[in-house]
Formats: C-alpha cells, structure tokens, sequence
C-alpha cells in the first residue's frame, strides 16, 4: 500500500516514520527546504530519529516531495498541516483548504483520506470531503475519516504506539480502513459514533487542560497572597489518590495545541449559541500570567527595570524542543522591554530566534526562567545572575511562583 501524508512536520513526520516499517510512503510538504533535508535522511523533529528515515529511504519506503503529481497513485492520504488561528483570533482552515487542493487535483482514484489535523467538529463531512471533490478534475468517491493526533513531542513515555487512538470514519467501510491503517502501528484504536465526536473530543482533551492550567496560575497569585507555598500545597492536594489531578503553574501556556485549540471550540460553540465561559476566561488567565510574573521580578527589585539587564531563559514552549509557536517566553520579553529592561534570551535548543541568537548564561543582574531544558544545570542557571526567578519550580533556590 502507498500512502501520502500531506505536511511533514511535527504530527506528518511522526506518521511518516512510524508507517514506513510498513508501508510505501510519499512525505508531501510545500517547503522545499524540508524535503531536501528529509531526503537527505535529517529529520527535523524531535523525537524522529534520522537513522529511522535513512533505513525507510534505503528500503524504498519513504520519498519526500514537493510535487502533487506523486501522489497520483497512493492508496491513502493522511492530511497533517497546520491549524492555526487568524490575526483576528478566529480557526484559520486555508493550510486544510490547500491540502485538499493538492489532494484534489492530484489524486486520480479513489482513496481513504484521513484528517489528523486539530479542527472543530463538523471540518471532515462540512469542509474537507466537500473542498476535495471541488477541486478534483474528475468526479471520485473517496473514503474519508478522522483520527485526532496526540502526540506530546519530547515525550518519552507515550507515543504513536501506546497512545489510544480515536478515529470515525464518514461511512462503516471508511471507518474499517482506518482501523485496518492505524492498527500496523498502533495497539489501541478507539471507534467513536461519528467524526464530530472524533474532533470535539480532541479539542475537548486540550481545553480541559487550559482552564486546569489557568486554574493553578490563578491559585499560585492566591498562594502568593497568602505567604505559603503553591508546590507544597498542590503536593498536598496530589496525596489525595482520587478526584484530584496536578496541574503546575507556568508564566503562560504556549505551542499551537493549548492557546489554539480551545478557541476552536469556542467558535464553533459561539457560532451555536452556546457558552463559552471557562475557555474565554482561562485564555485571559493564562495570557495575563507574564505580566504577574514580570511585577513580580520588579516588585522584587526595587520596583524599577530601568537599565537592568535580564536574562530570560528557555524561549520554547517547553521543555526539550525548539518549538517556539505561542511561546510565553513573547509575552514576558515584551513586558520586560515596555519597563525599560535590557533583555536577552538563553535558549541552546533554540539557538535562533526573531534574528537574535542564544546568549551566554552569565552575566545579568535579571535571570527569569521560563523553560528549563533537562541540559539546563540548576547550578548554571543560579549563578548567572545575583536575582533569579523561576517560573518552572525546578531550579531550587531560586525565587518564583
Ligand atoms: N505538534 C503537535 O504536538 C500536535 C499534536 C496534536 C495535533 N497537532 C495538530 O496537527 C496539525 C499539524 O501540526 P504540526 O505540529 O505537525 O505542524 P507543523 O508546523 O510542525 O508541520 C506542518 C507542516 O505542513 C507543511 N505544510 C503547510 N501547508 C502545507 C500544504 N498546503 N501542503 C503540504 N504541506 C504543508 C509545513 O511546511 C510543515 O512542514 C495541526 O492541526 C496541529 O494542531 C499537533
């Protein structure tokens, strides 16, 4: 079986590389950098290992390409671009509507497309099945399906293989496809009623955690208020062995999953009339935690940033990764430079960003941390500057939430 999986970045690639040990793979991306290097068997995604793409392209199972016309003759598509949101806040589907052009004017039989893109319930049966035949040049009857993607780069302990899918095709013969697709390298796959219940349920996973994580950012200003400590009492809580789950407190969530998804939702529900209380105001919780944490660091210091140079450290999202999508560490340098703070950054995974390069850990009056990479010494950190303040709650005797 052929099988073209259209994006080839964090969630395309990790389907790419899994799908390989079984299947014949077209990776098809519009940015030729990336093909090039995928060609050349480099991954750029944490977690796909470039040894795994050069045994595929050895073997003649994977070929990354910029061109439709190799996708011509696969047997499924999986579809695996970006869902962002617009300038005004709003689900952006134009990298969706794209691939379905490509898929559309490219493929030339009938196929199992299924979308592993994060969307709002109703994007495979209203907008992608409708946008595909649109652009076909010829009427084909394809299968479509849905399979939210979960996966957590960086993370060790769960992957494409334990992790449970879910996925619901549009008709019966759809669905068993899919299941026959995901079950060569998946152990546990979850049939749900419908693709709406498939989509609703991913970006139902994420929203829940957006308003627990606003929760706890809210309850570490009240802990604050209070003179004890948020770790000791969220530890506290966690003994309690049921009806209680930790979440830990951050200056803000960042990547393209948490700030992004629950607005999905919160559209669709907007546009059914529906509330959408927690999600609006755990986004504002959440947004508001970088200038908490930066009047923290000035109340801390004299009440006044003028003229001092602070470091702000790890500028991605998260630990382990050089994603910087939506990053809290944005928010927190603008609120510093707006206070008249000399700001770099210290980000080695990083190493570039916004045309400014990583910084030397030494050297500032300022240390705030954002993100700690596993590499990241506690001890380098501390002693980089005489004030350090920790937003992660792992760099021990530090100041911080
Ligand atoms: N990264 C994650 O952890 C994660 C987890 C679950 C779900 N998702 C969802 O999966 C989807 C993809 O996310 P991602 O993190 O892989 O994005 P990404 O930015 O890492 O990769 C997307 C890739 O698609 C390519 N692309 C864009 N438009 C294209 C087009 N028209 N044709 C072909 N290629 C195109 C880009 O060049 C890029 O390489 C999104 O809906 C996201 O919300 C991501």
């Amino acid at each position: 079986m052929k099988v073209a999986i259209i994006g080839q970045g964090y969630v395309g690639l990790t389907i790419s590389a899994f799908a390989g040990e079984f299947f014949d793979v077209v990776g098809f991306d519009n940015n030729q950098k990336i093909v090039s290097q995928l060609n050349s068997g480099i991954s750029h995604i944490e977690g796909v290992e470039g040894l795994v793409l050069q045994k595929w392209i050895k073997a003649g199972r994977f070929k990354a390409t910029t061109s439709g016309s190799d996708i011509a003759d696969v047997d499924l598509v999986v579809i695996a671009v970006p869902t962002p949101l617009s300038k005004d806040r709003q689900p952006d589907l134009t990298y969706i509507d794209a691939a379905c052009k490509t898929i559309g004017e490219n493929v030339k039989k009938s196929v199992l497309v299924i979308n592993e893109s994060t969307s709002f319930p109703g994007t495979l049966r209203k907008y992608i099945k409708p946008a595909i035949e649109k652009y076909s040049v010829s009427l084909i009857e394809h299968l479509y399906a849905i399979s939210p993607e979960r996966v957590d780069p960086g993370r060790r302990d769960y992957n494409q293989k334990n992790t449970p899918r879910l996925y619901a095709g549009l008709t019966a013969e759809a669905s068993e496809k899919t299941r026959e697709f995901y079950s060569r390298f998946c152990d546990e796959l979850v049939e749900v009623s419908s693709p709406e219940v498939a989509e609703a349920a991913k970006l139902f996973e994420n929203t829940f955690r957006q308003v627990n994580i606003a929760l706890v950012n809210e309850f570490a200003q009240i802990a604050n208020a209070l003179g004890i400590s948020v770790y000791e009492t969220l530890d506290a809580a966690n003994t309690k062995p049921y009806g209680f789950m930790k979440f830990t407190p951050s200056a803000g969530v960042g990547g393209h999953c948490i700030p992004v998804d629950p607005t999905y939702l919160a559209a669709v529900a907007e546009e059914h009339g529906a509330p959408t209380t927690f999600i609006r105001r755990a986004n504002d919780v959440n947004l508001a935690m970088s200038k908490y944490v930066v009047d923290r660091v000035q109340a801390d210091n004299g009440e006044s940033l003028q003229g001092k140079s602070v470091l702000v450290v790890g500028v991605a999202y998260k630990p382990n990764v050089a994603d910087v999508r939506e990053t809290a560490a944005e928010l927190v340098i603008e609120h510093l430079r707006s206070r008249g703070a000399v700001v770099s950054w210290h980000d080695d995974v990083v190493g570039t960003w916004h045309g400014e390069t990583s910084s030397p850990l030494s050297g500032a009056d300022i240390t705030v941390v954002i993100t700690k990479h596993d590499a990241l010494g506690e001890r380098d950190i501390l002693s980089s500057a005489p004030y350090v303040f920790d937003t992660t709650g792992k760099v021990a005797g530090a100041k911080g939430l």
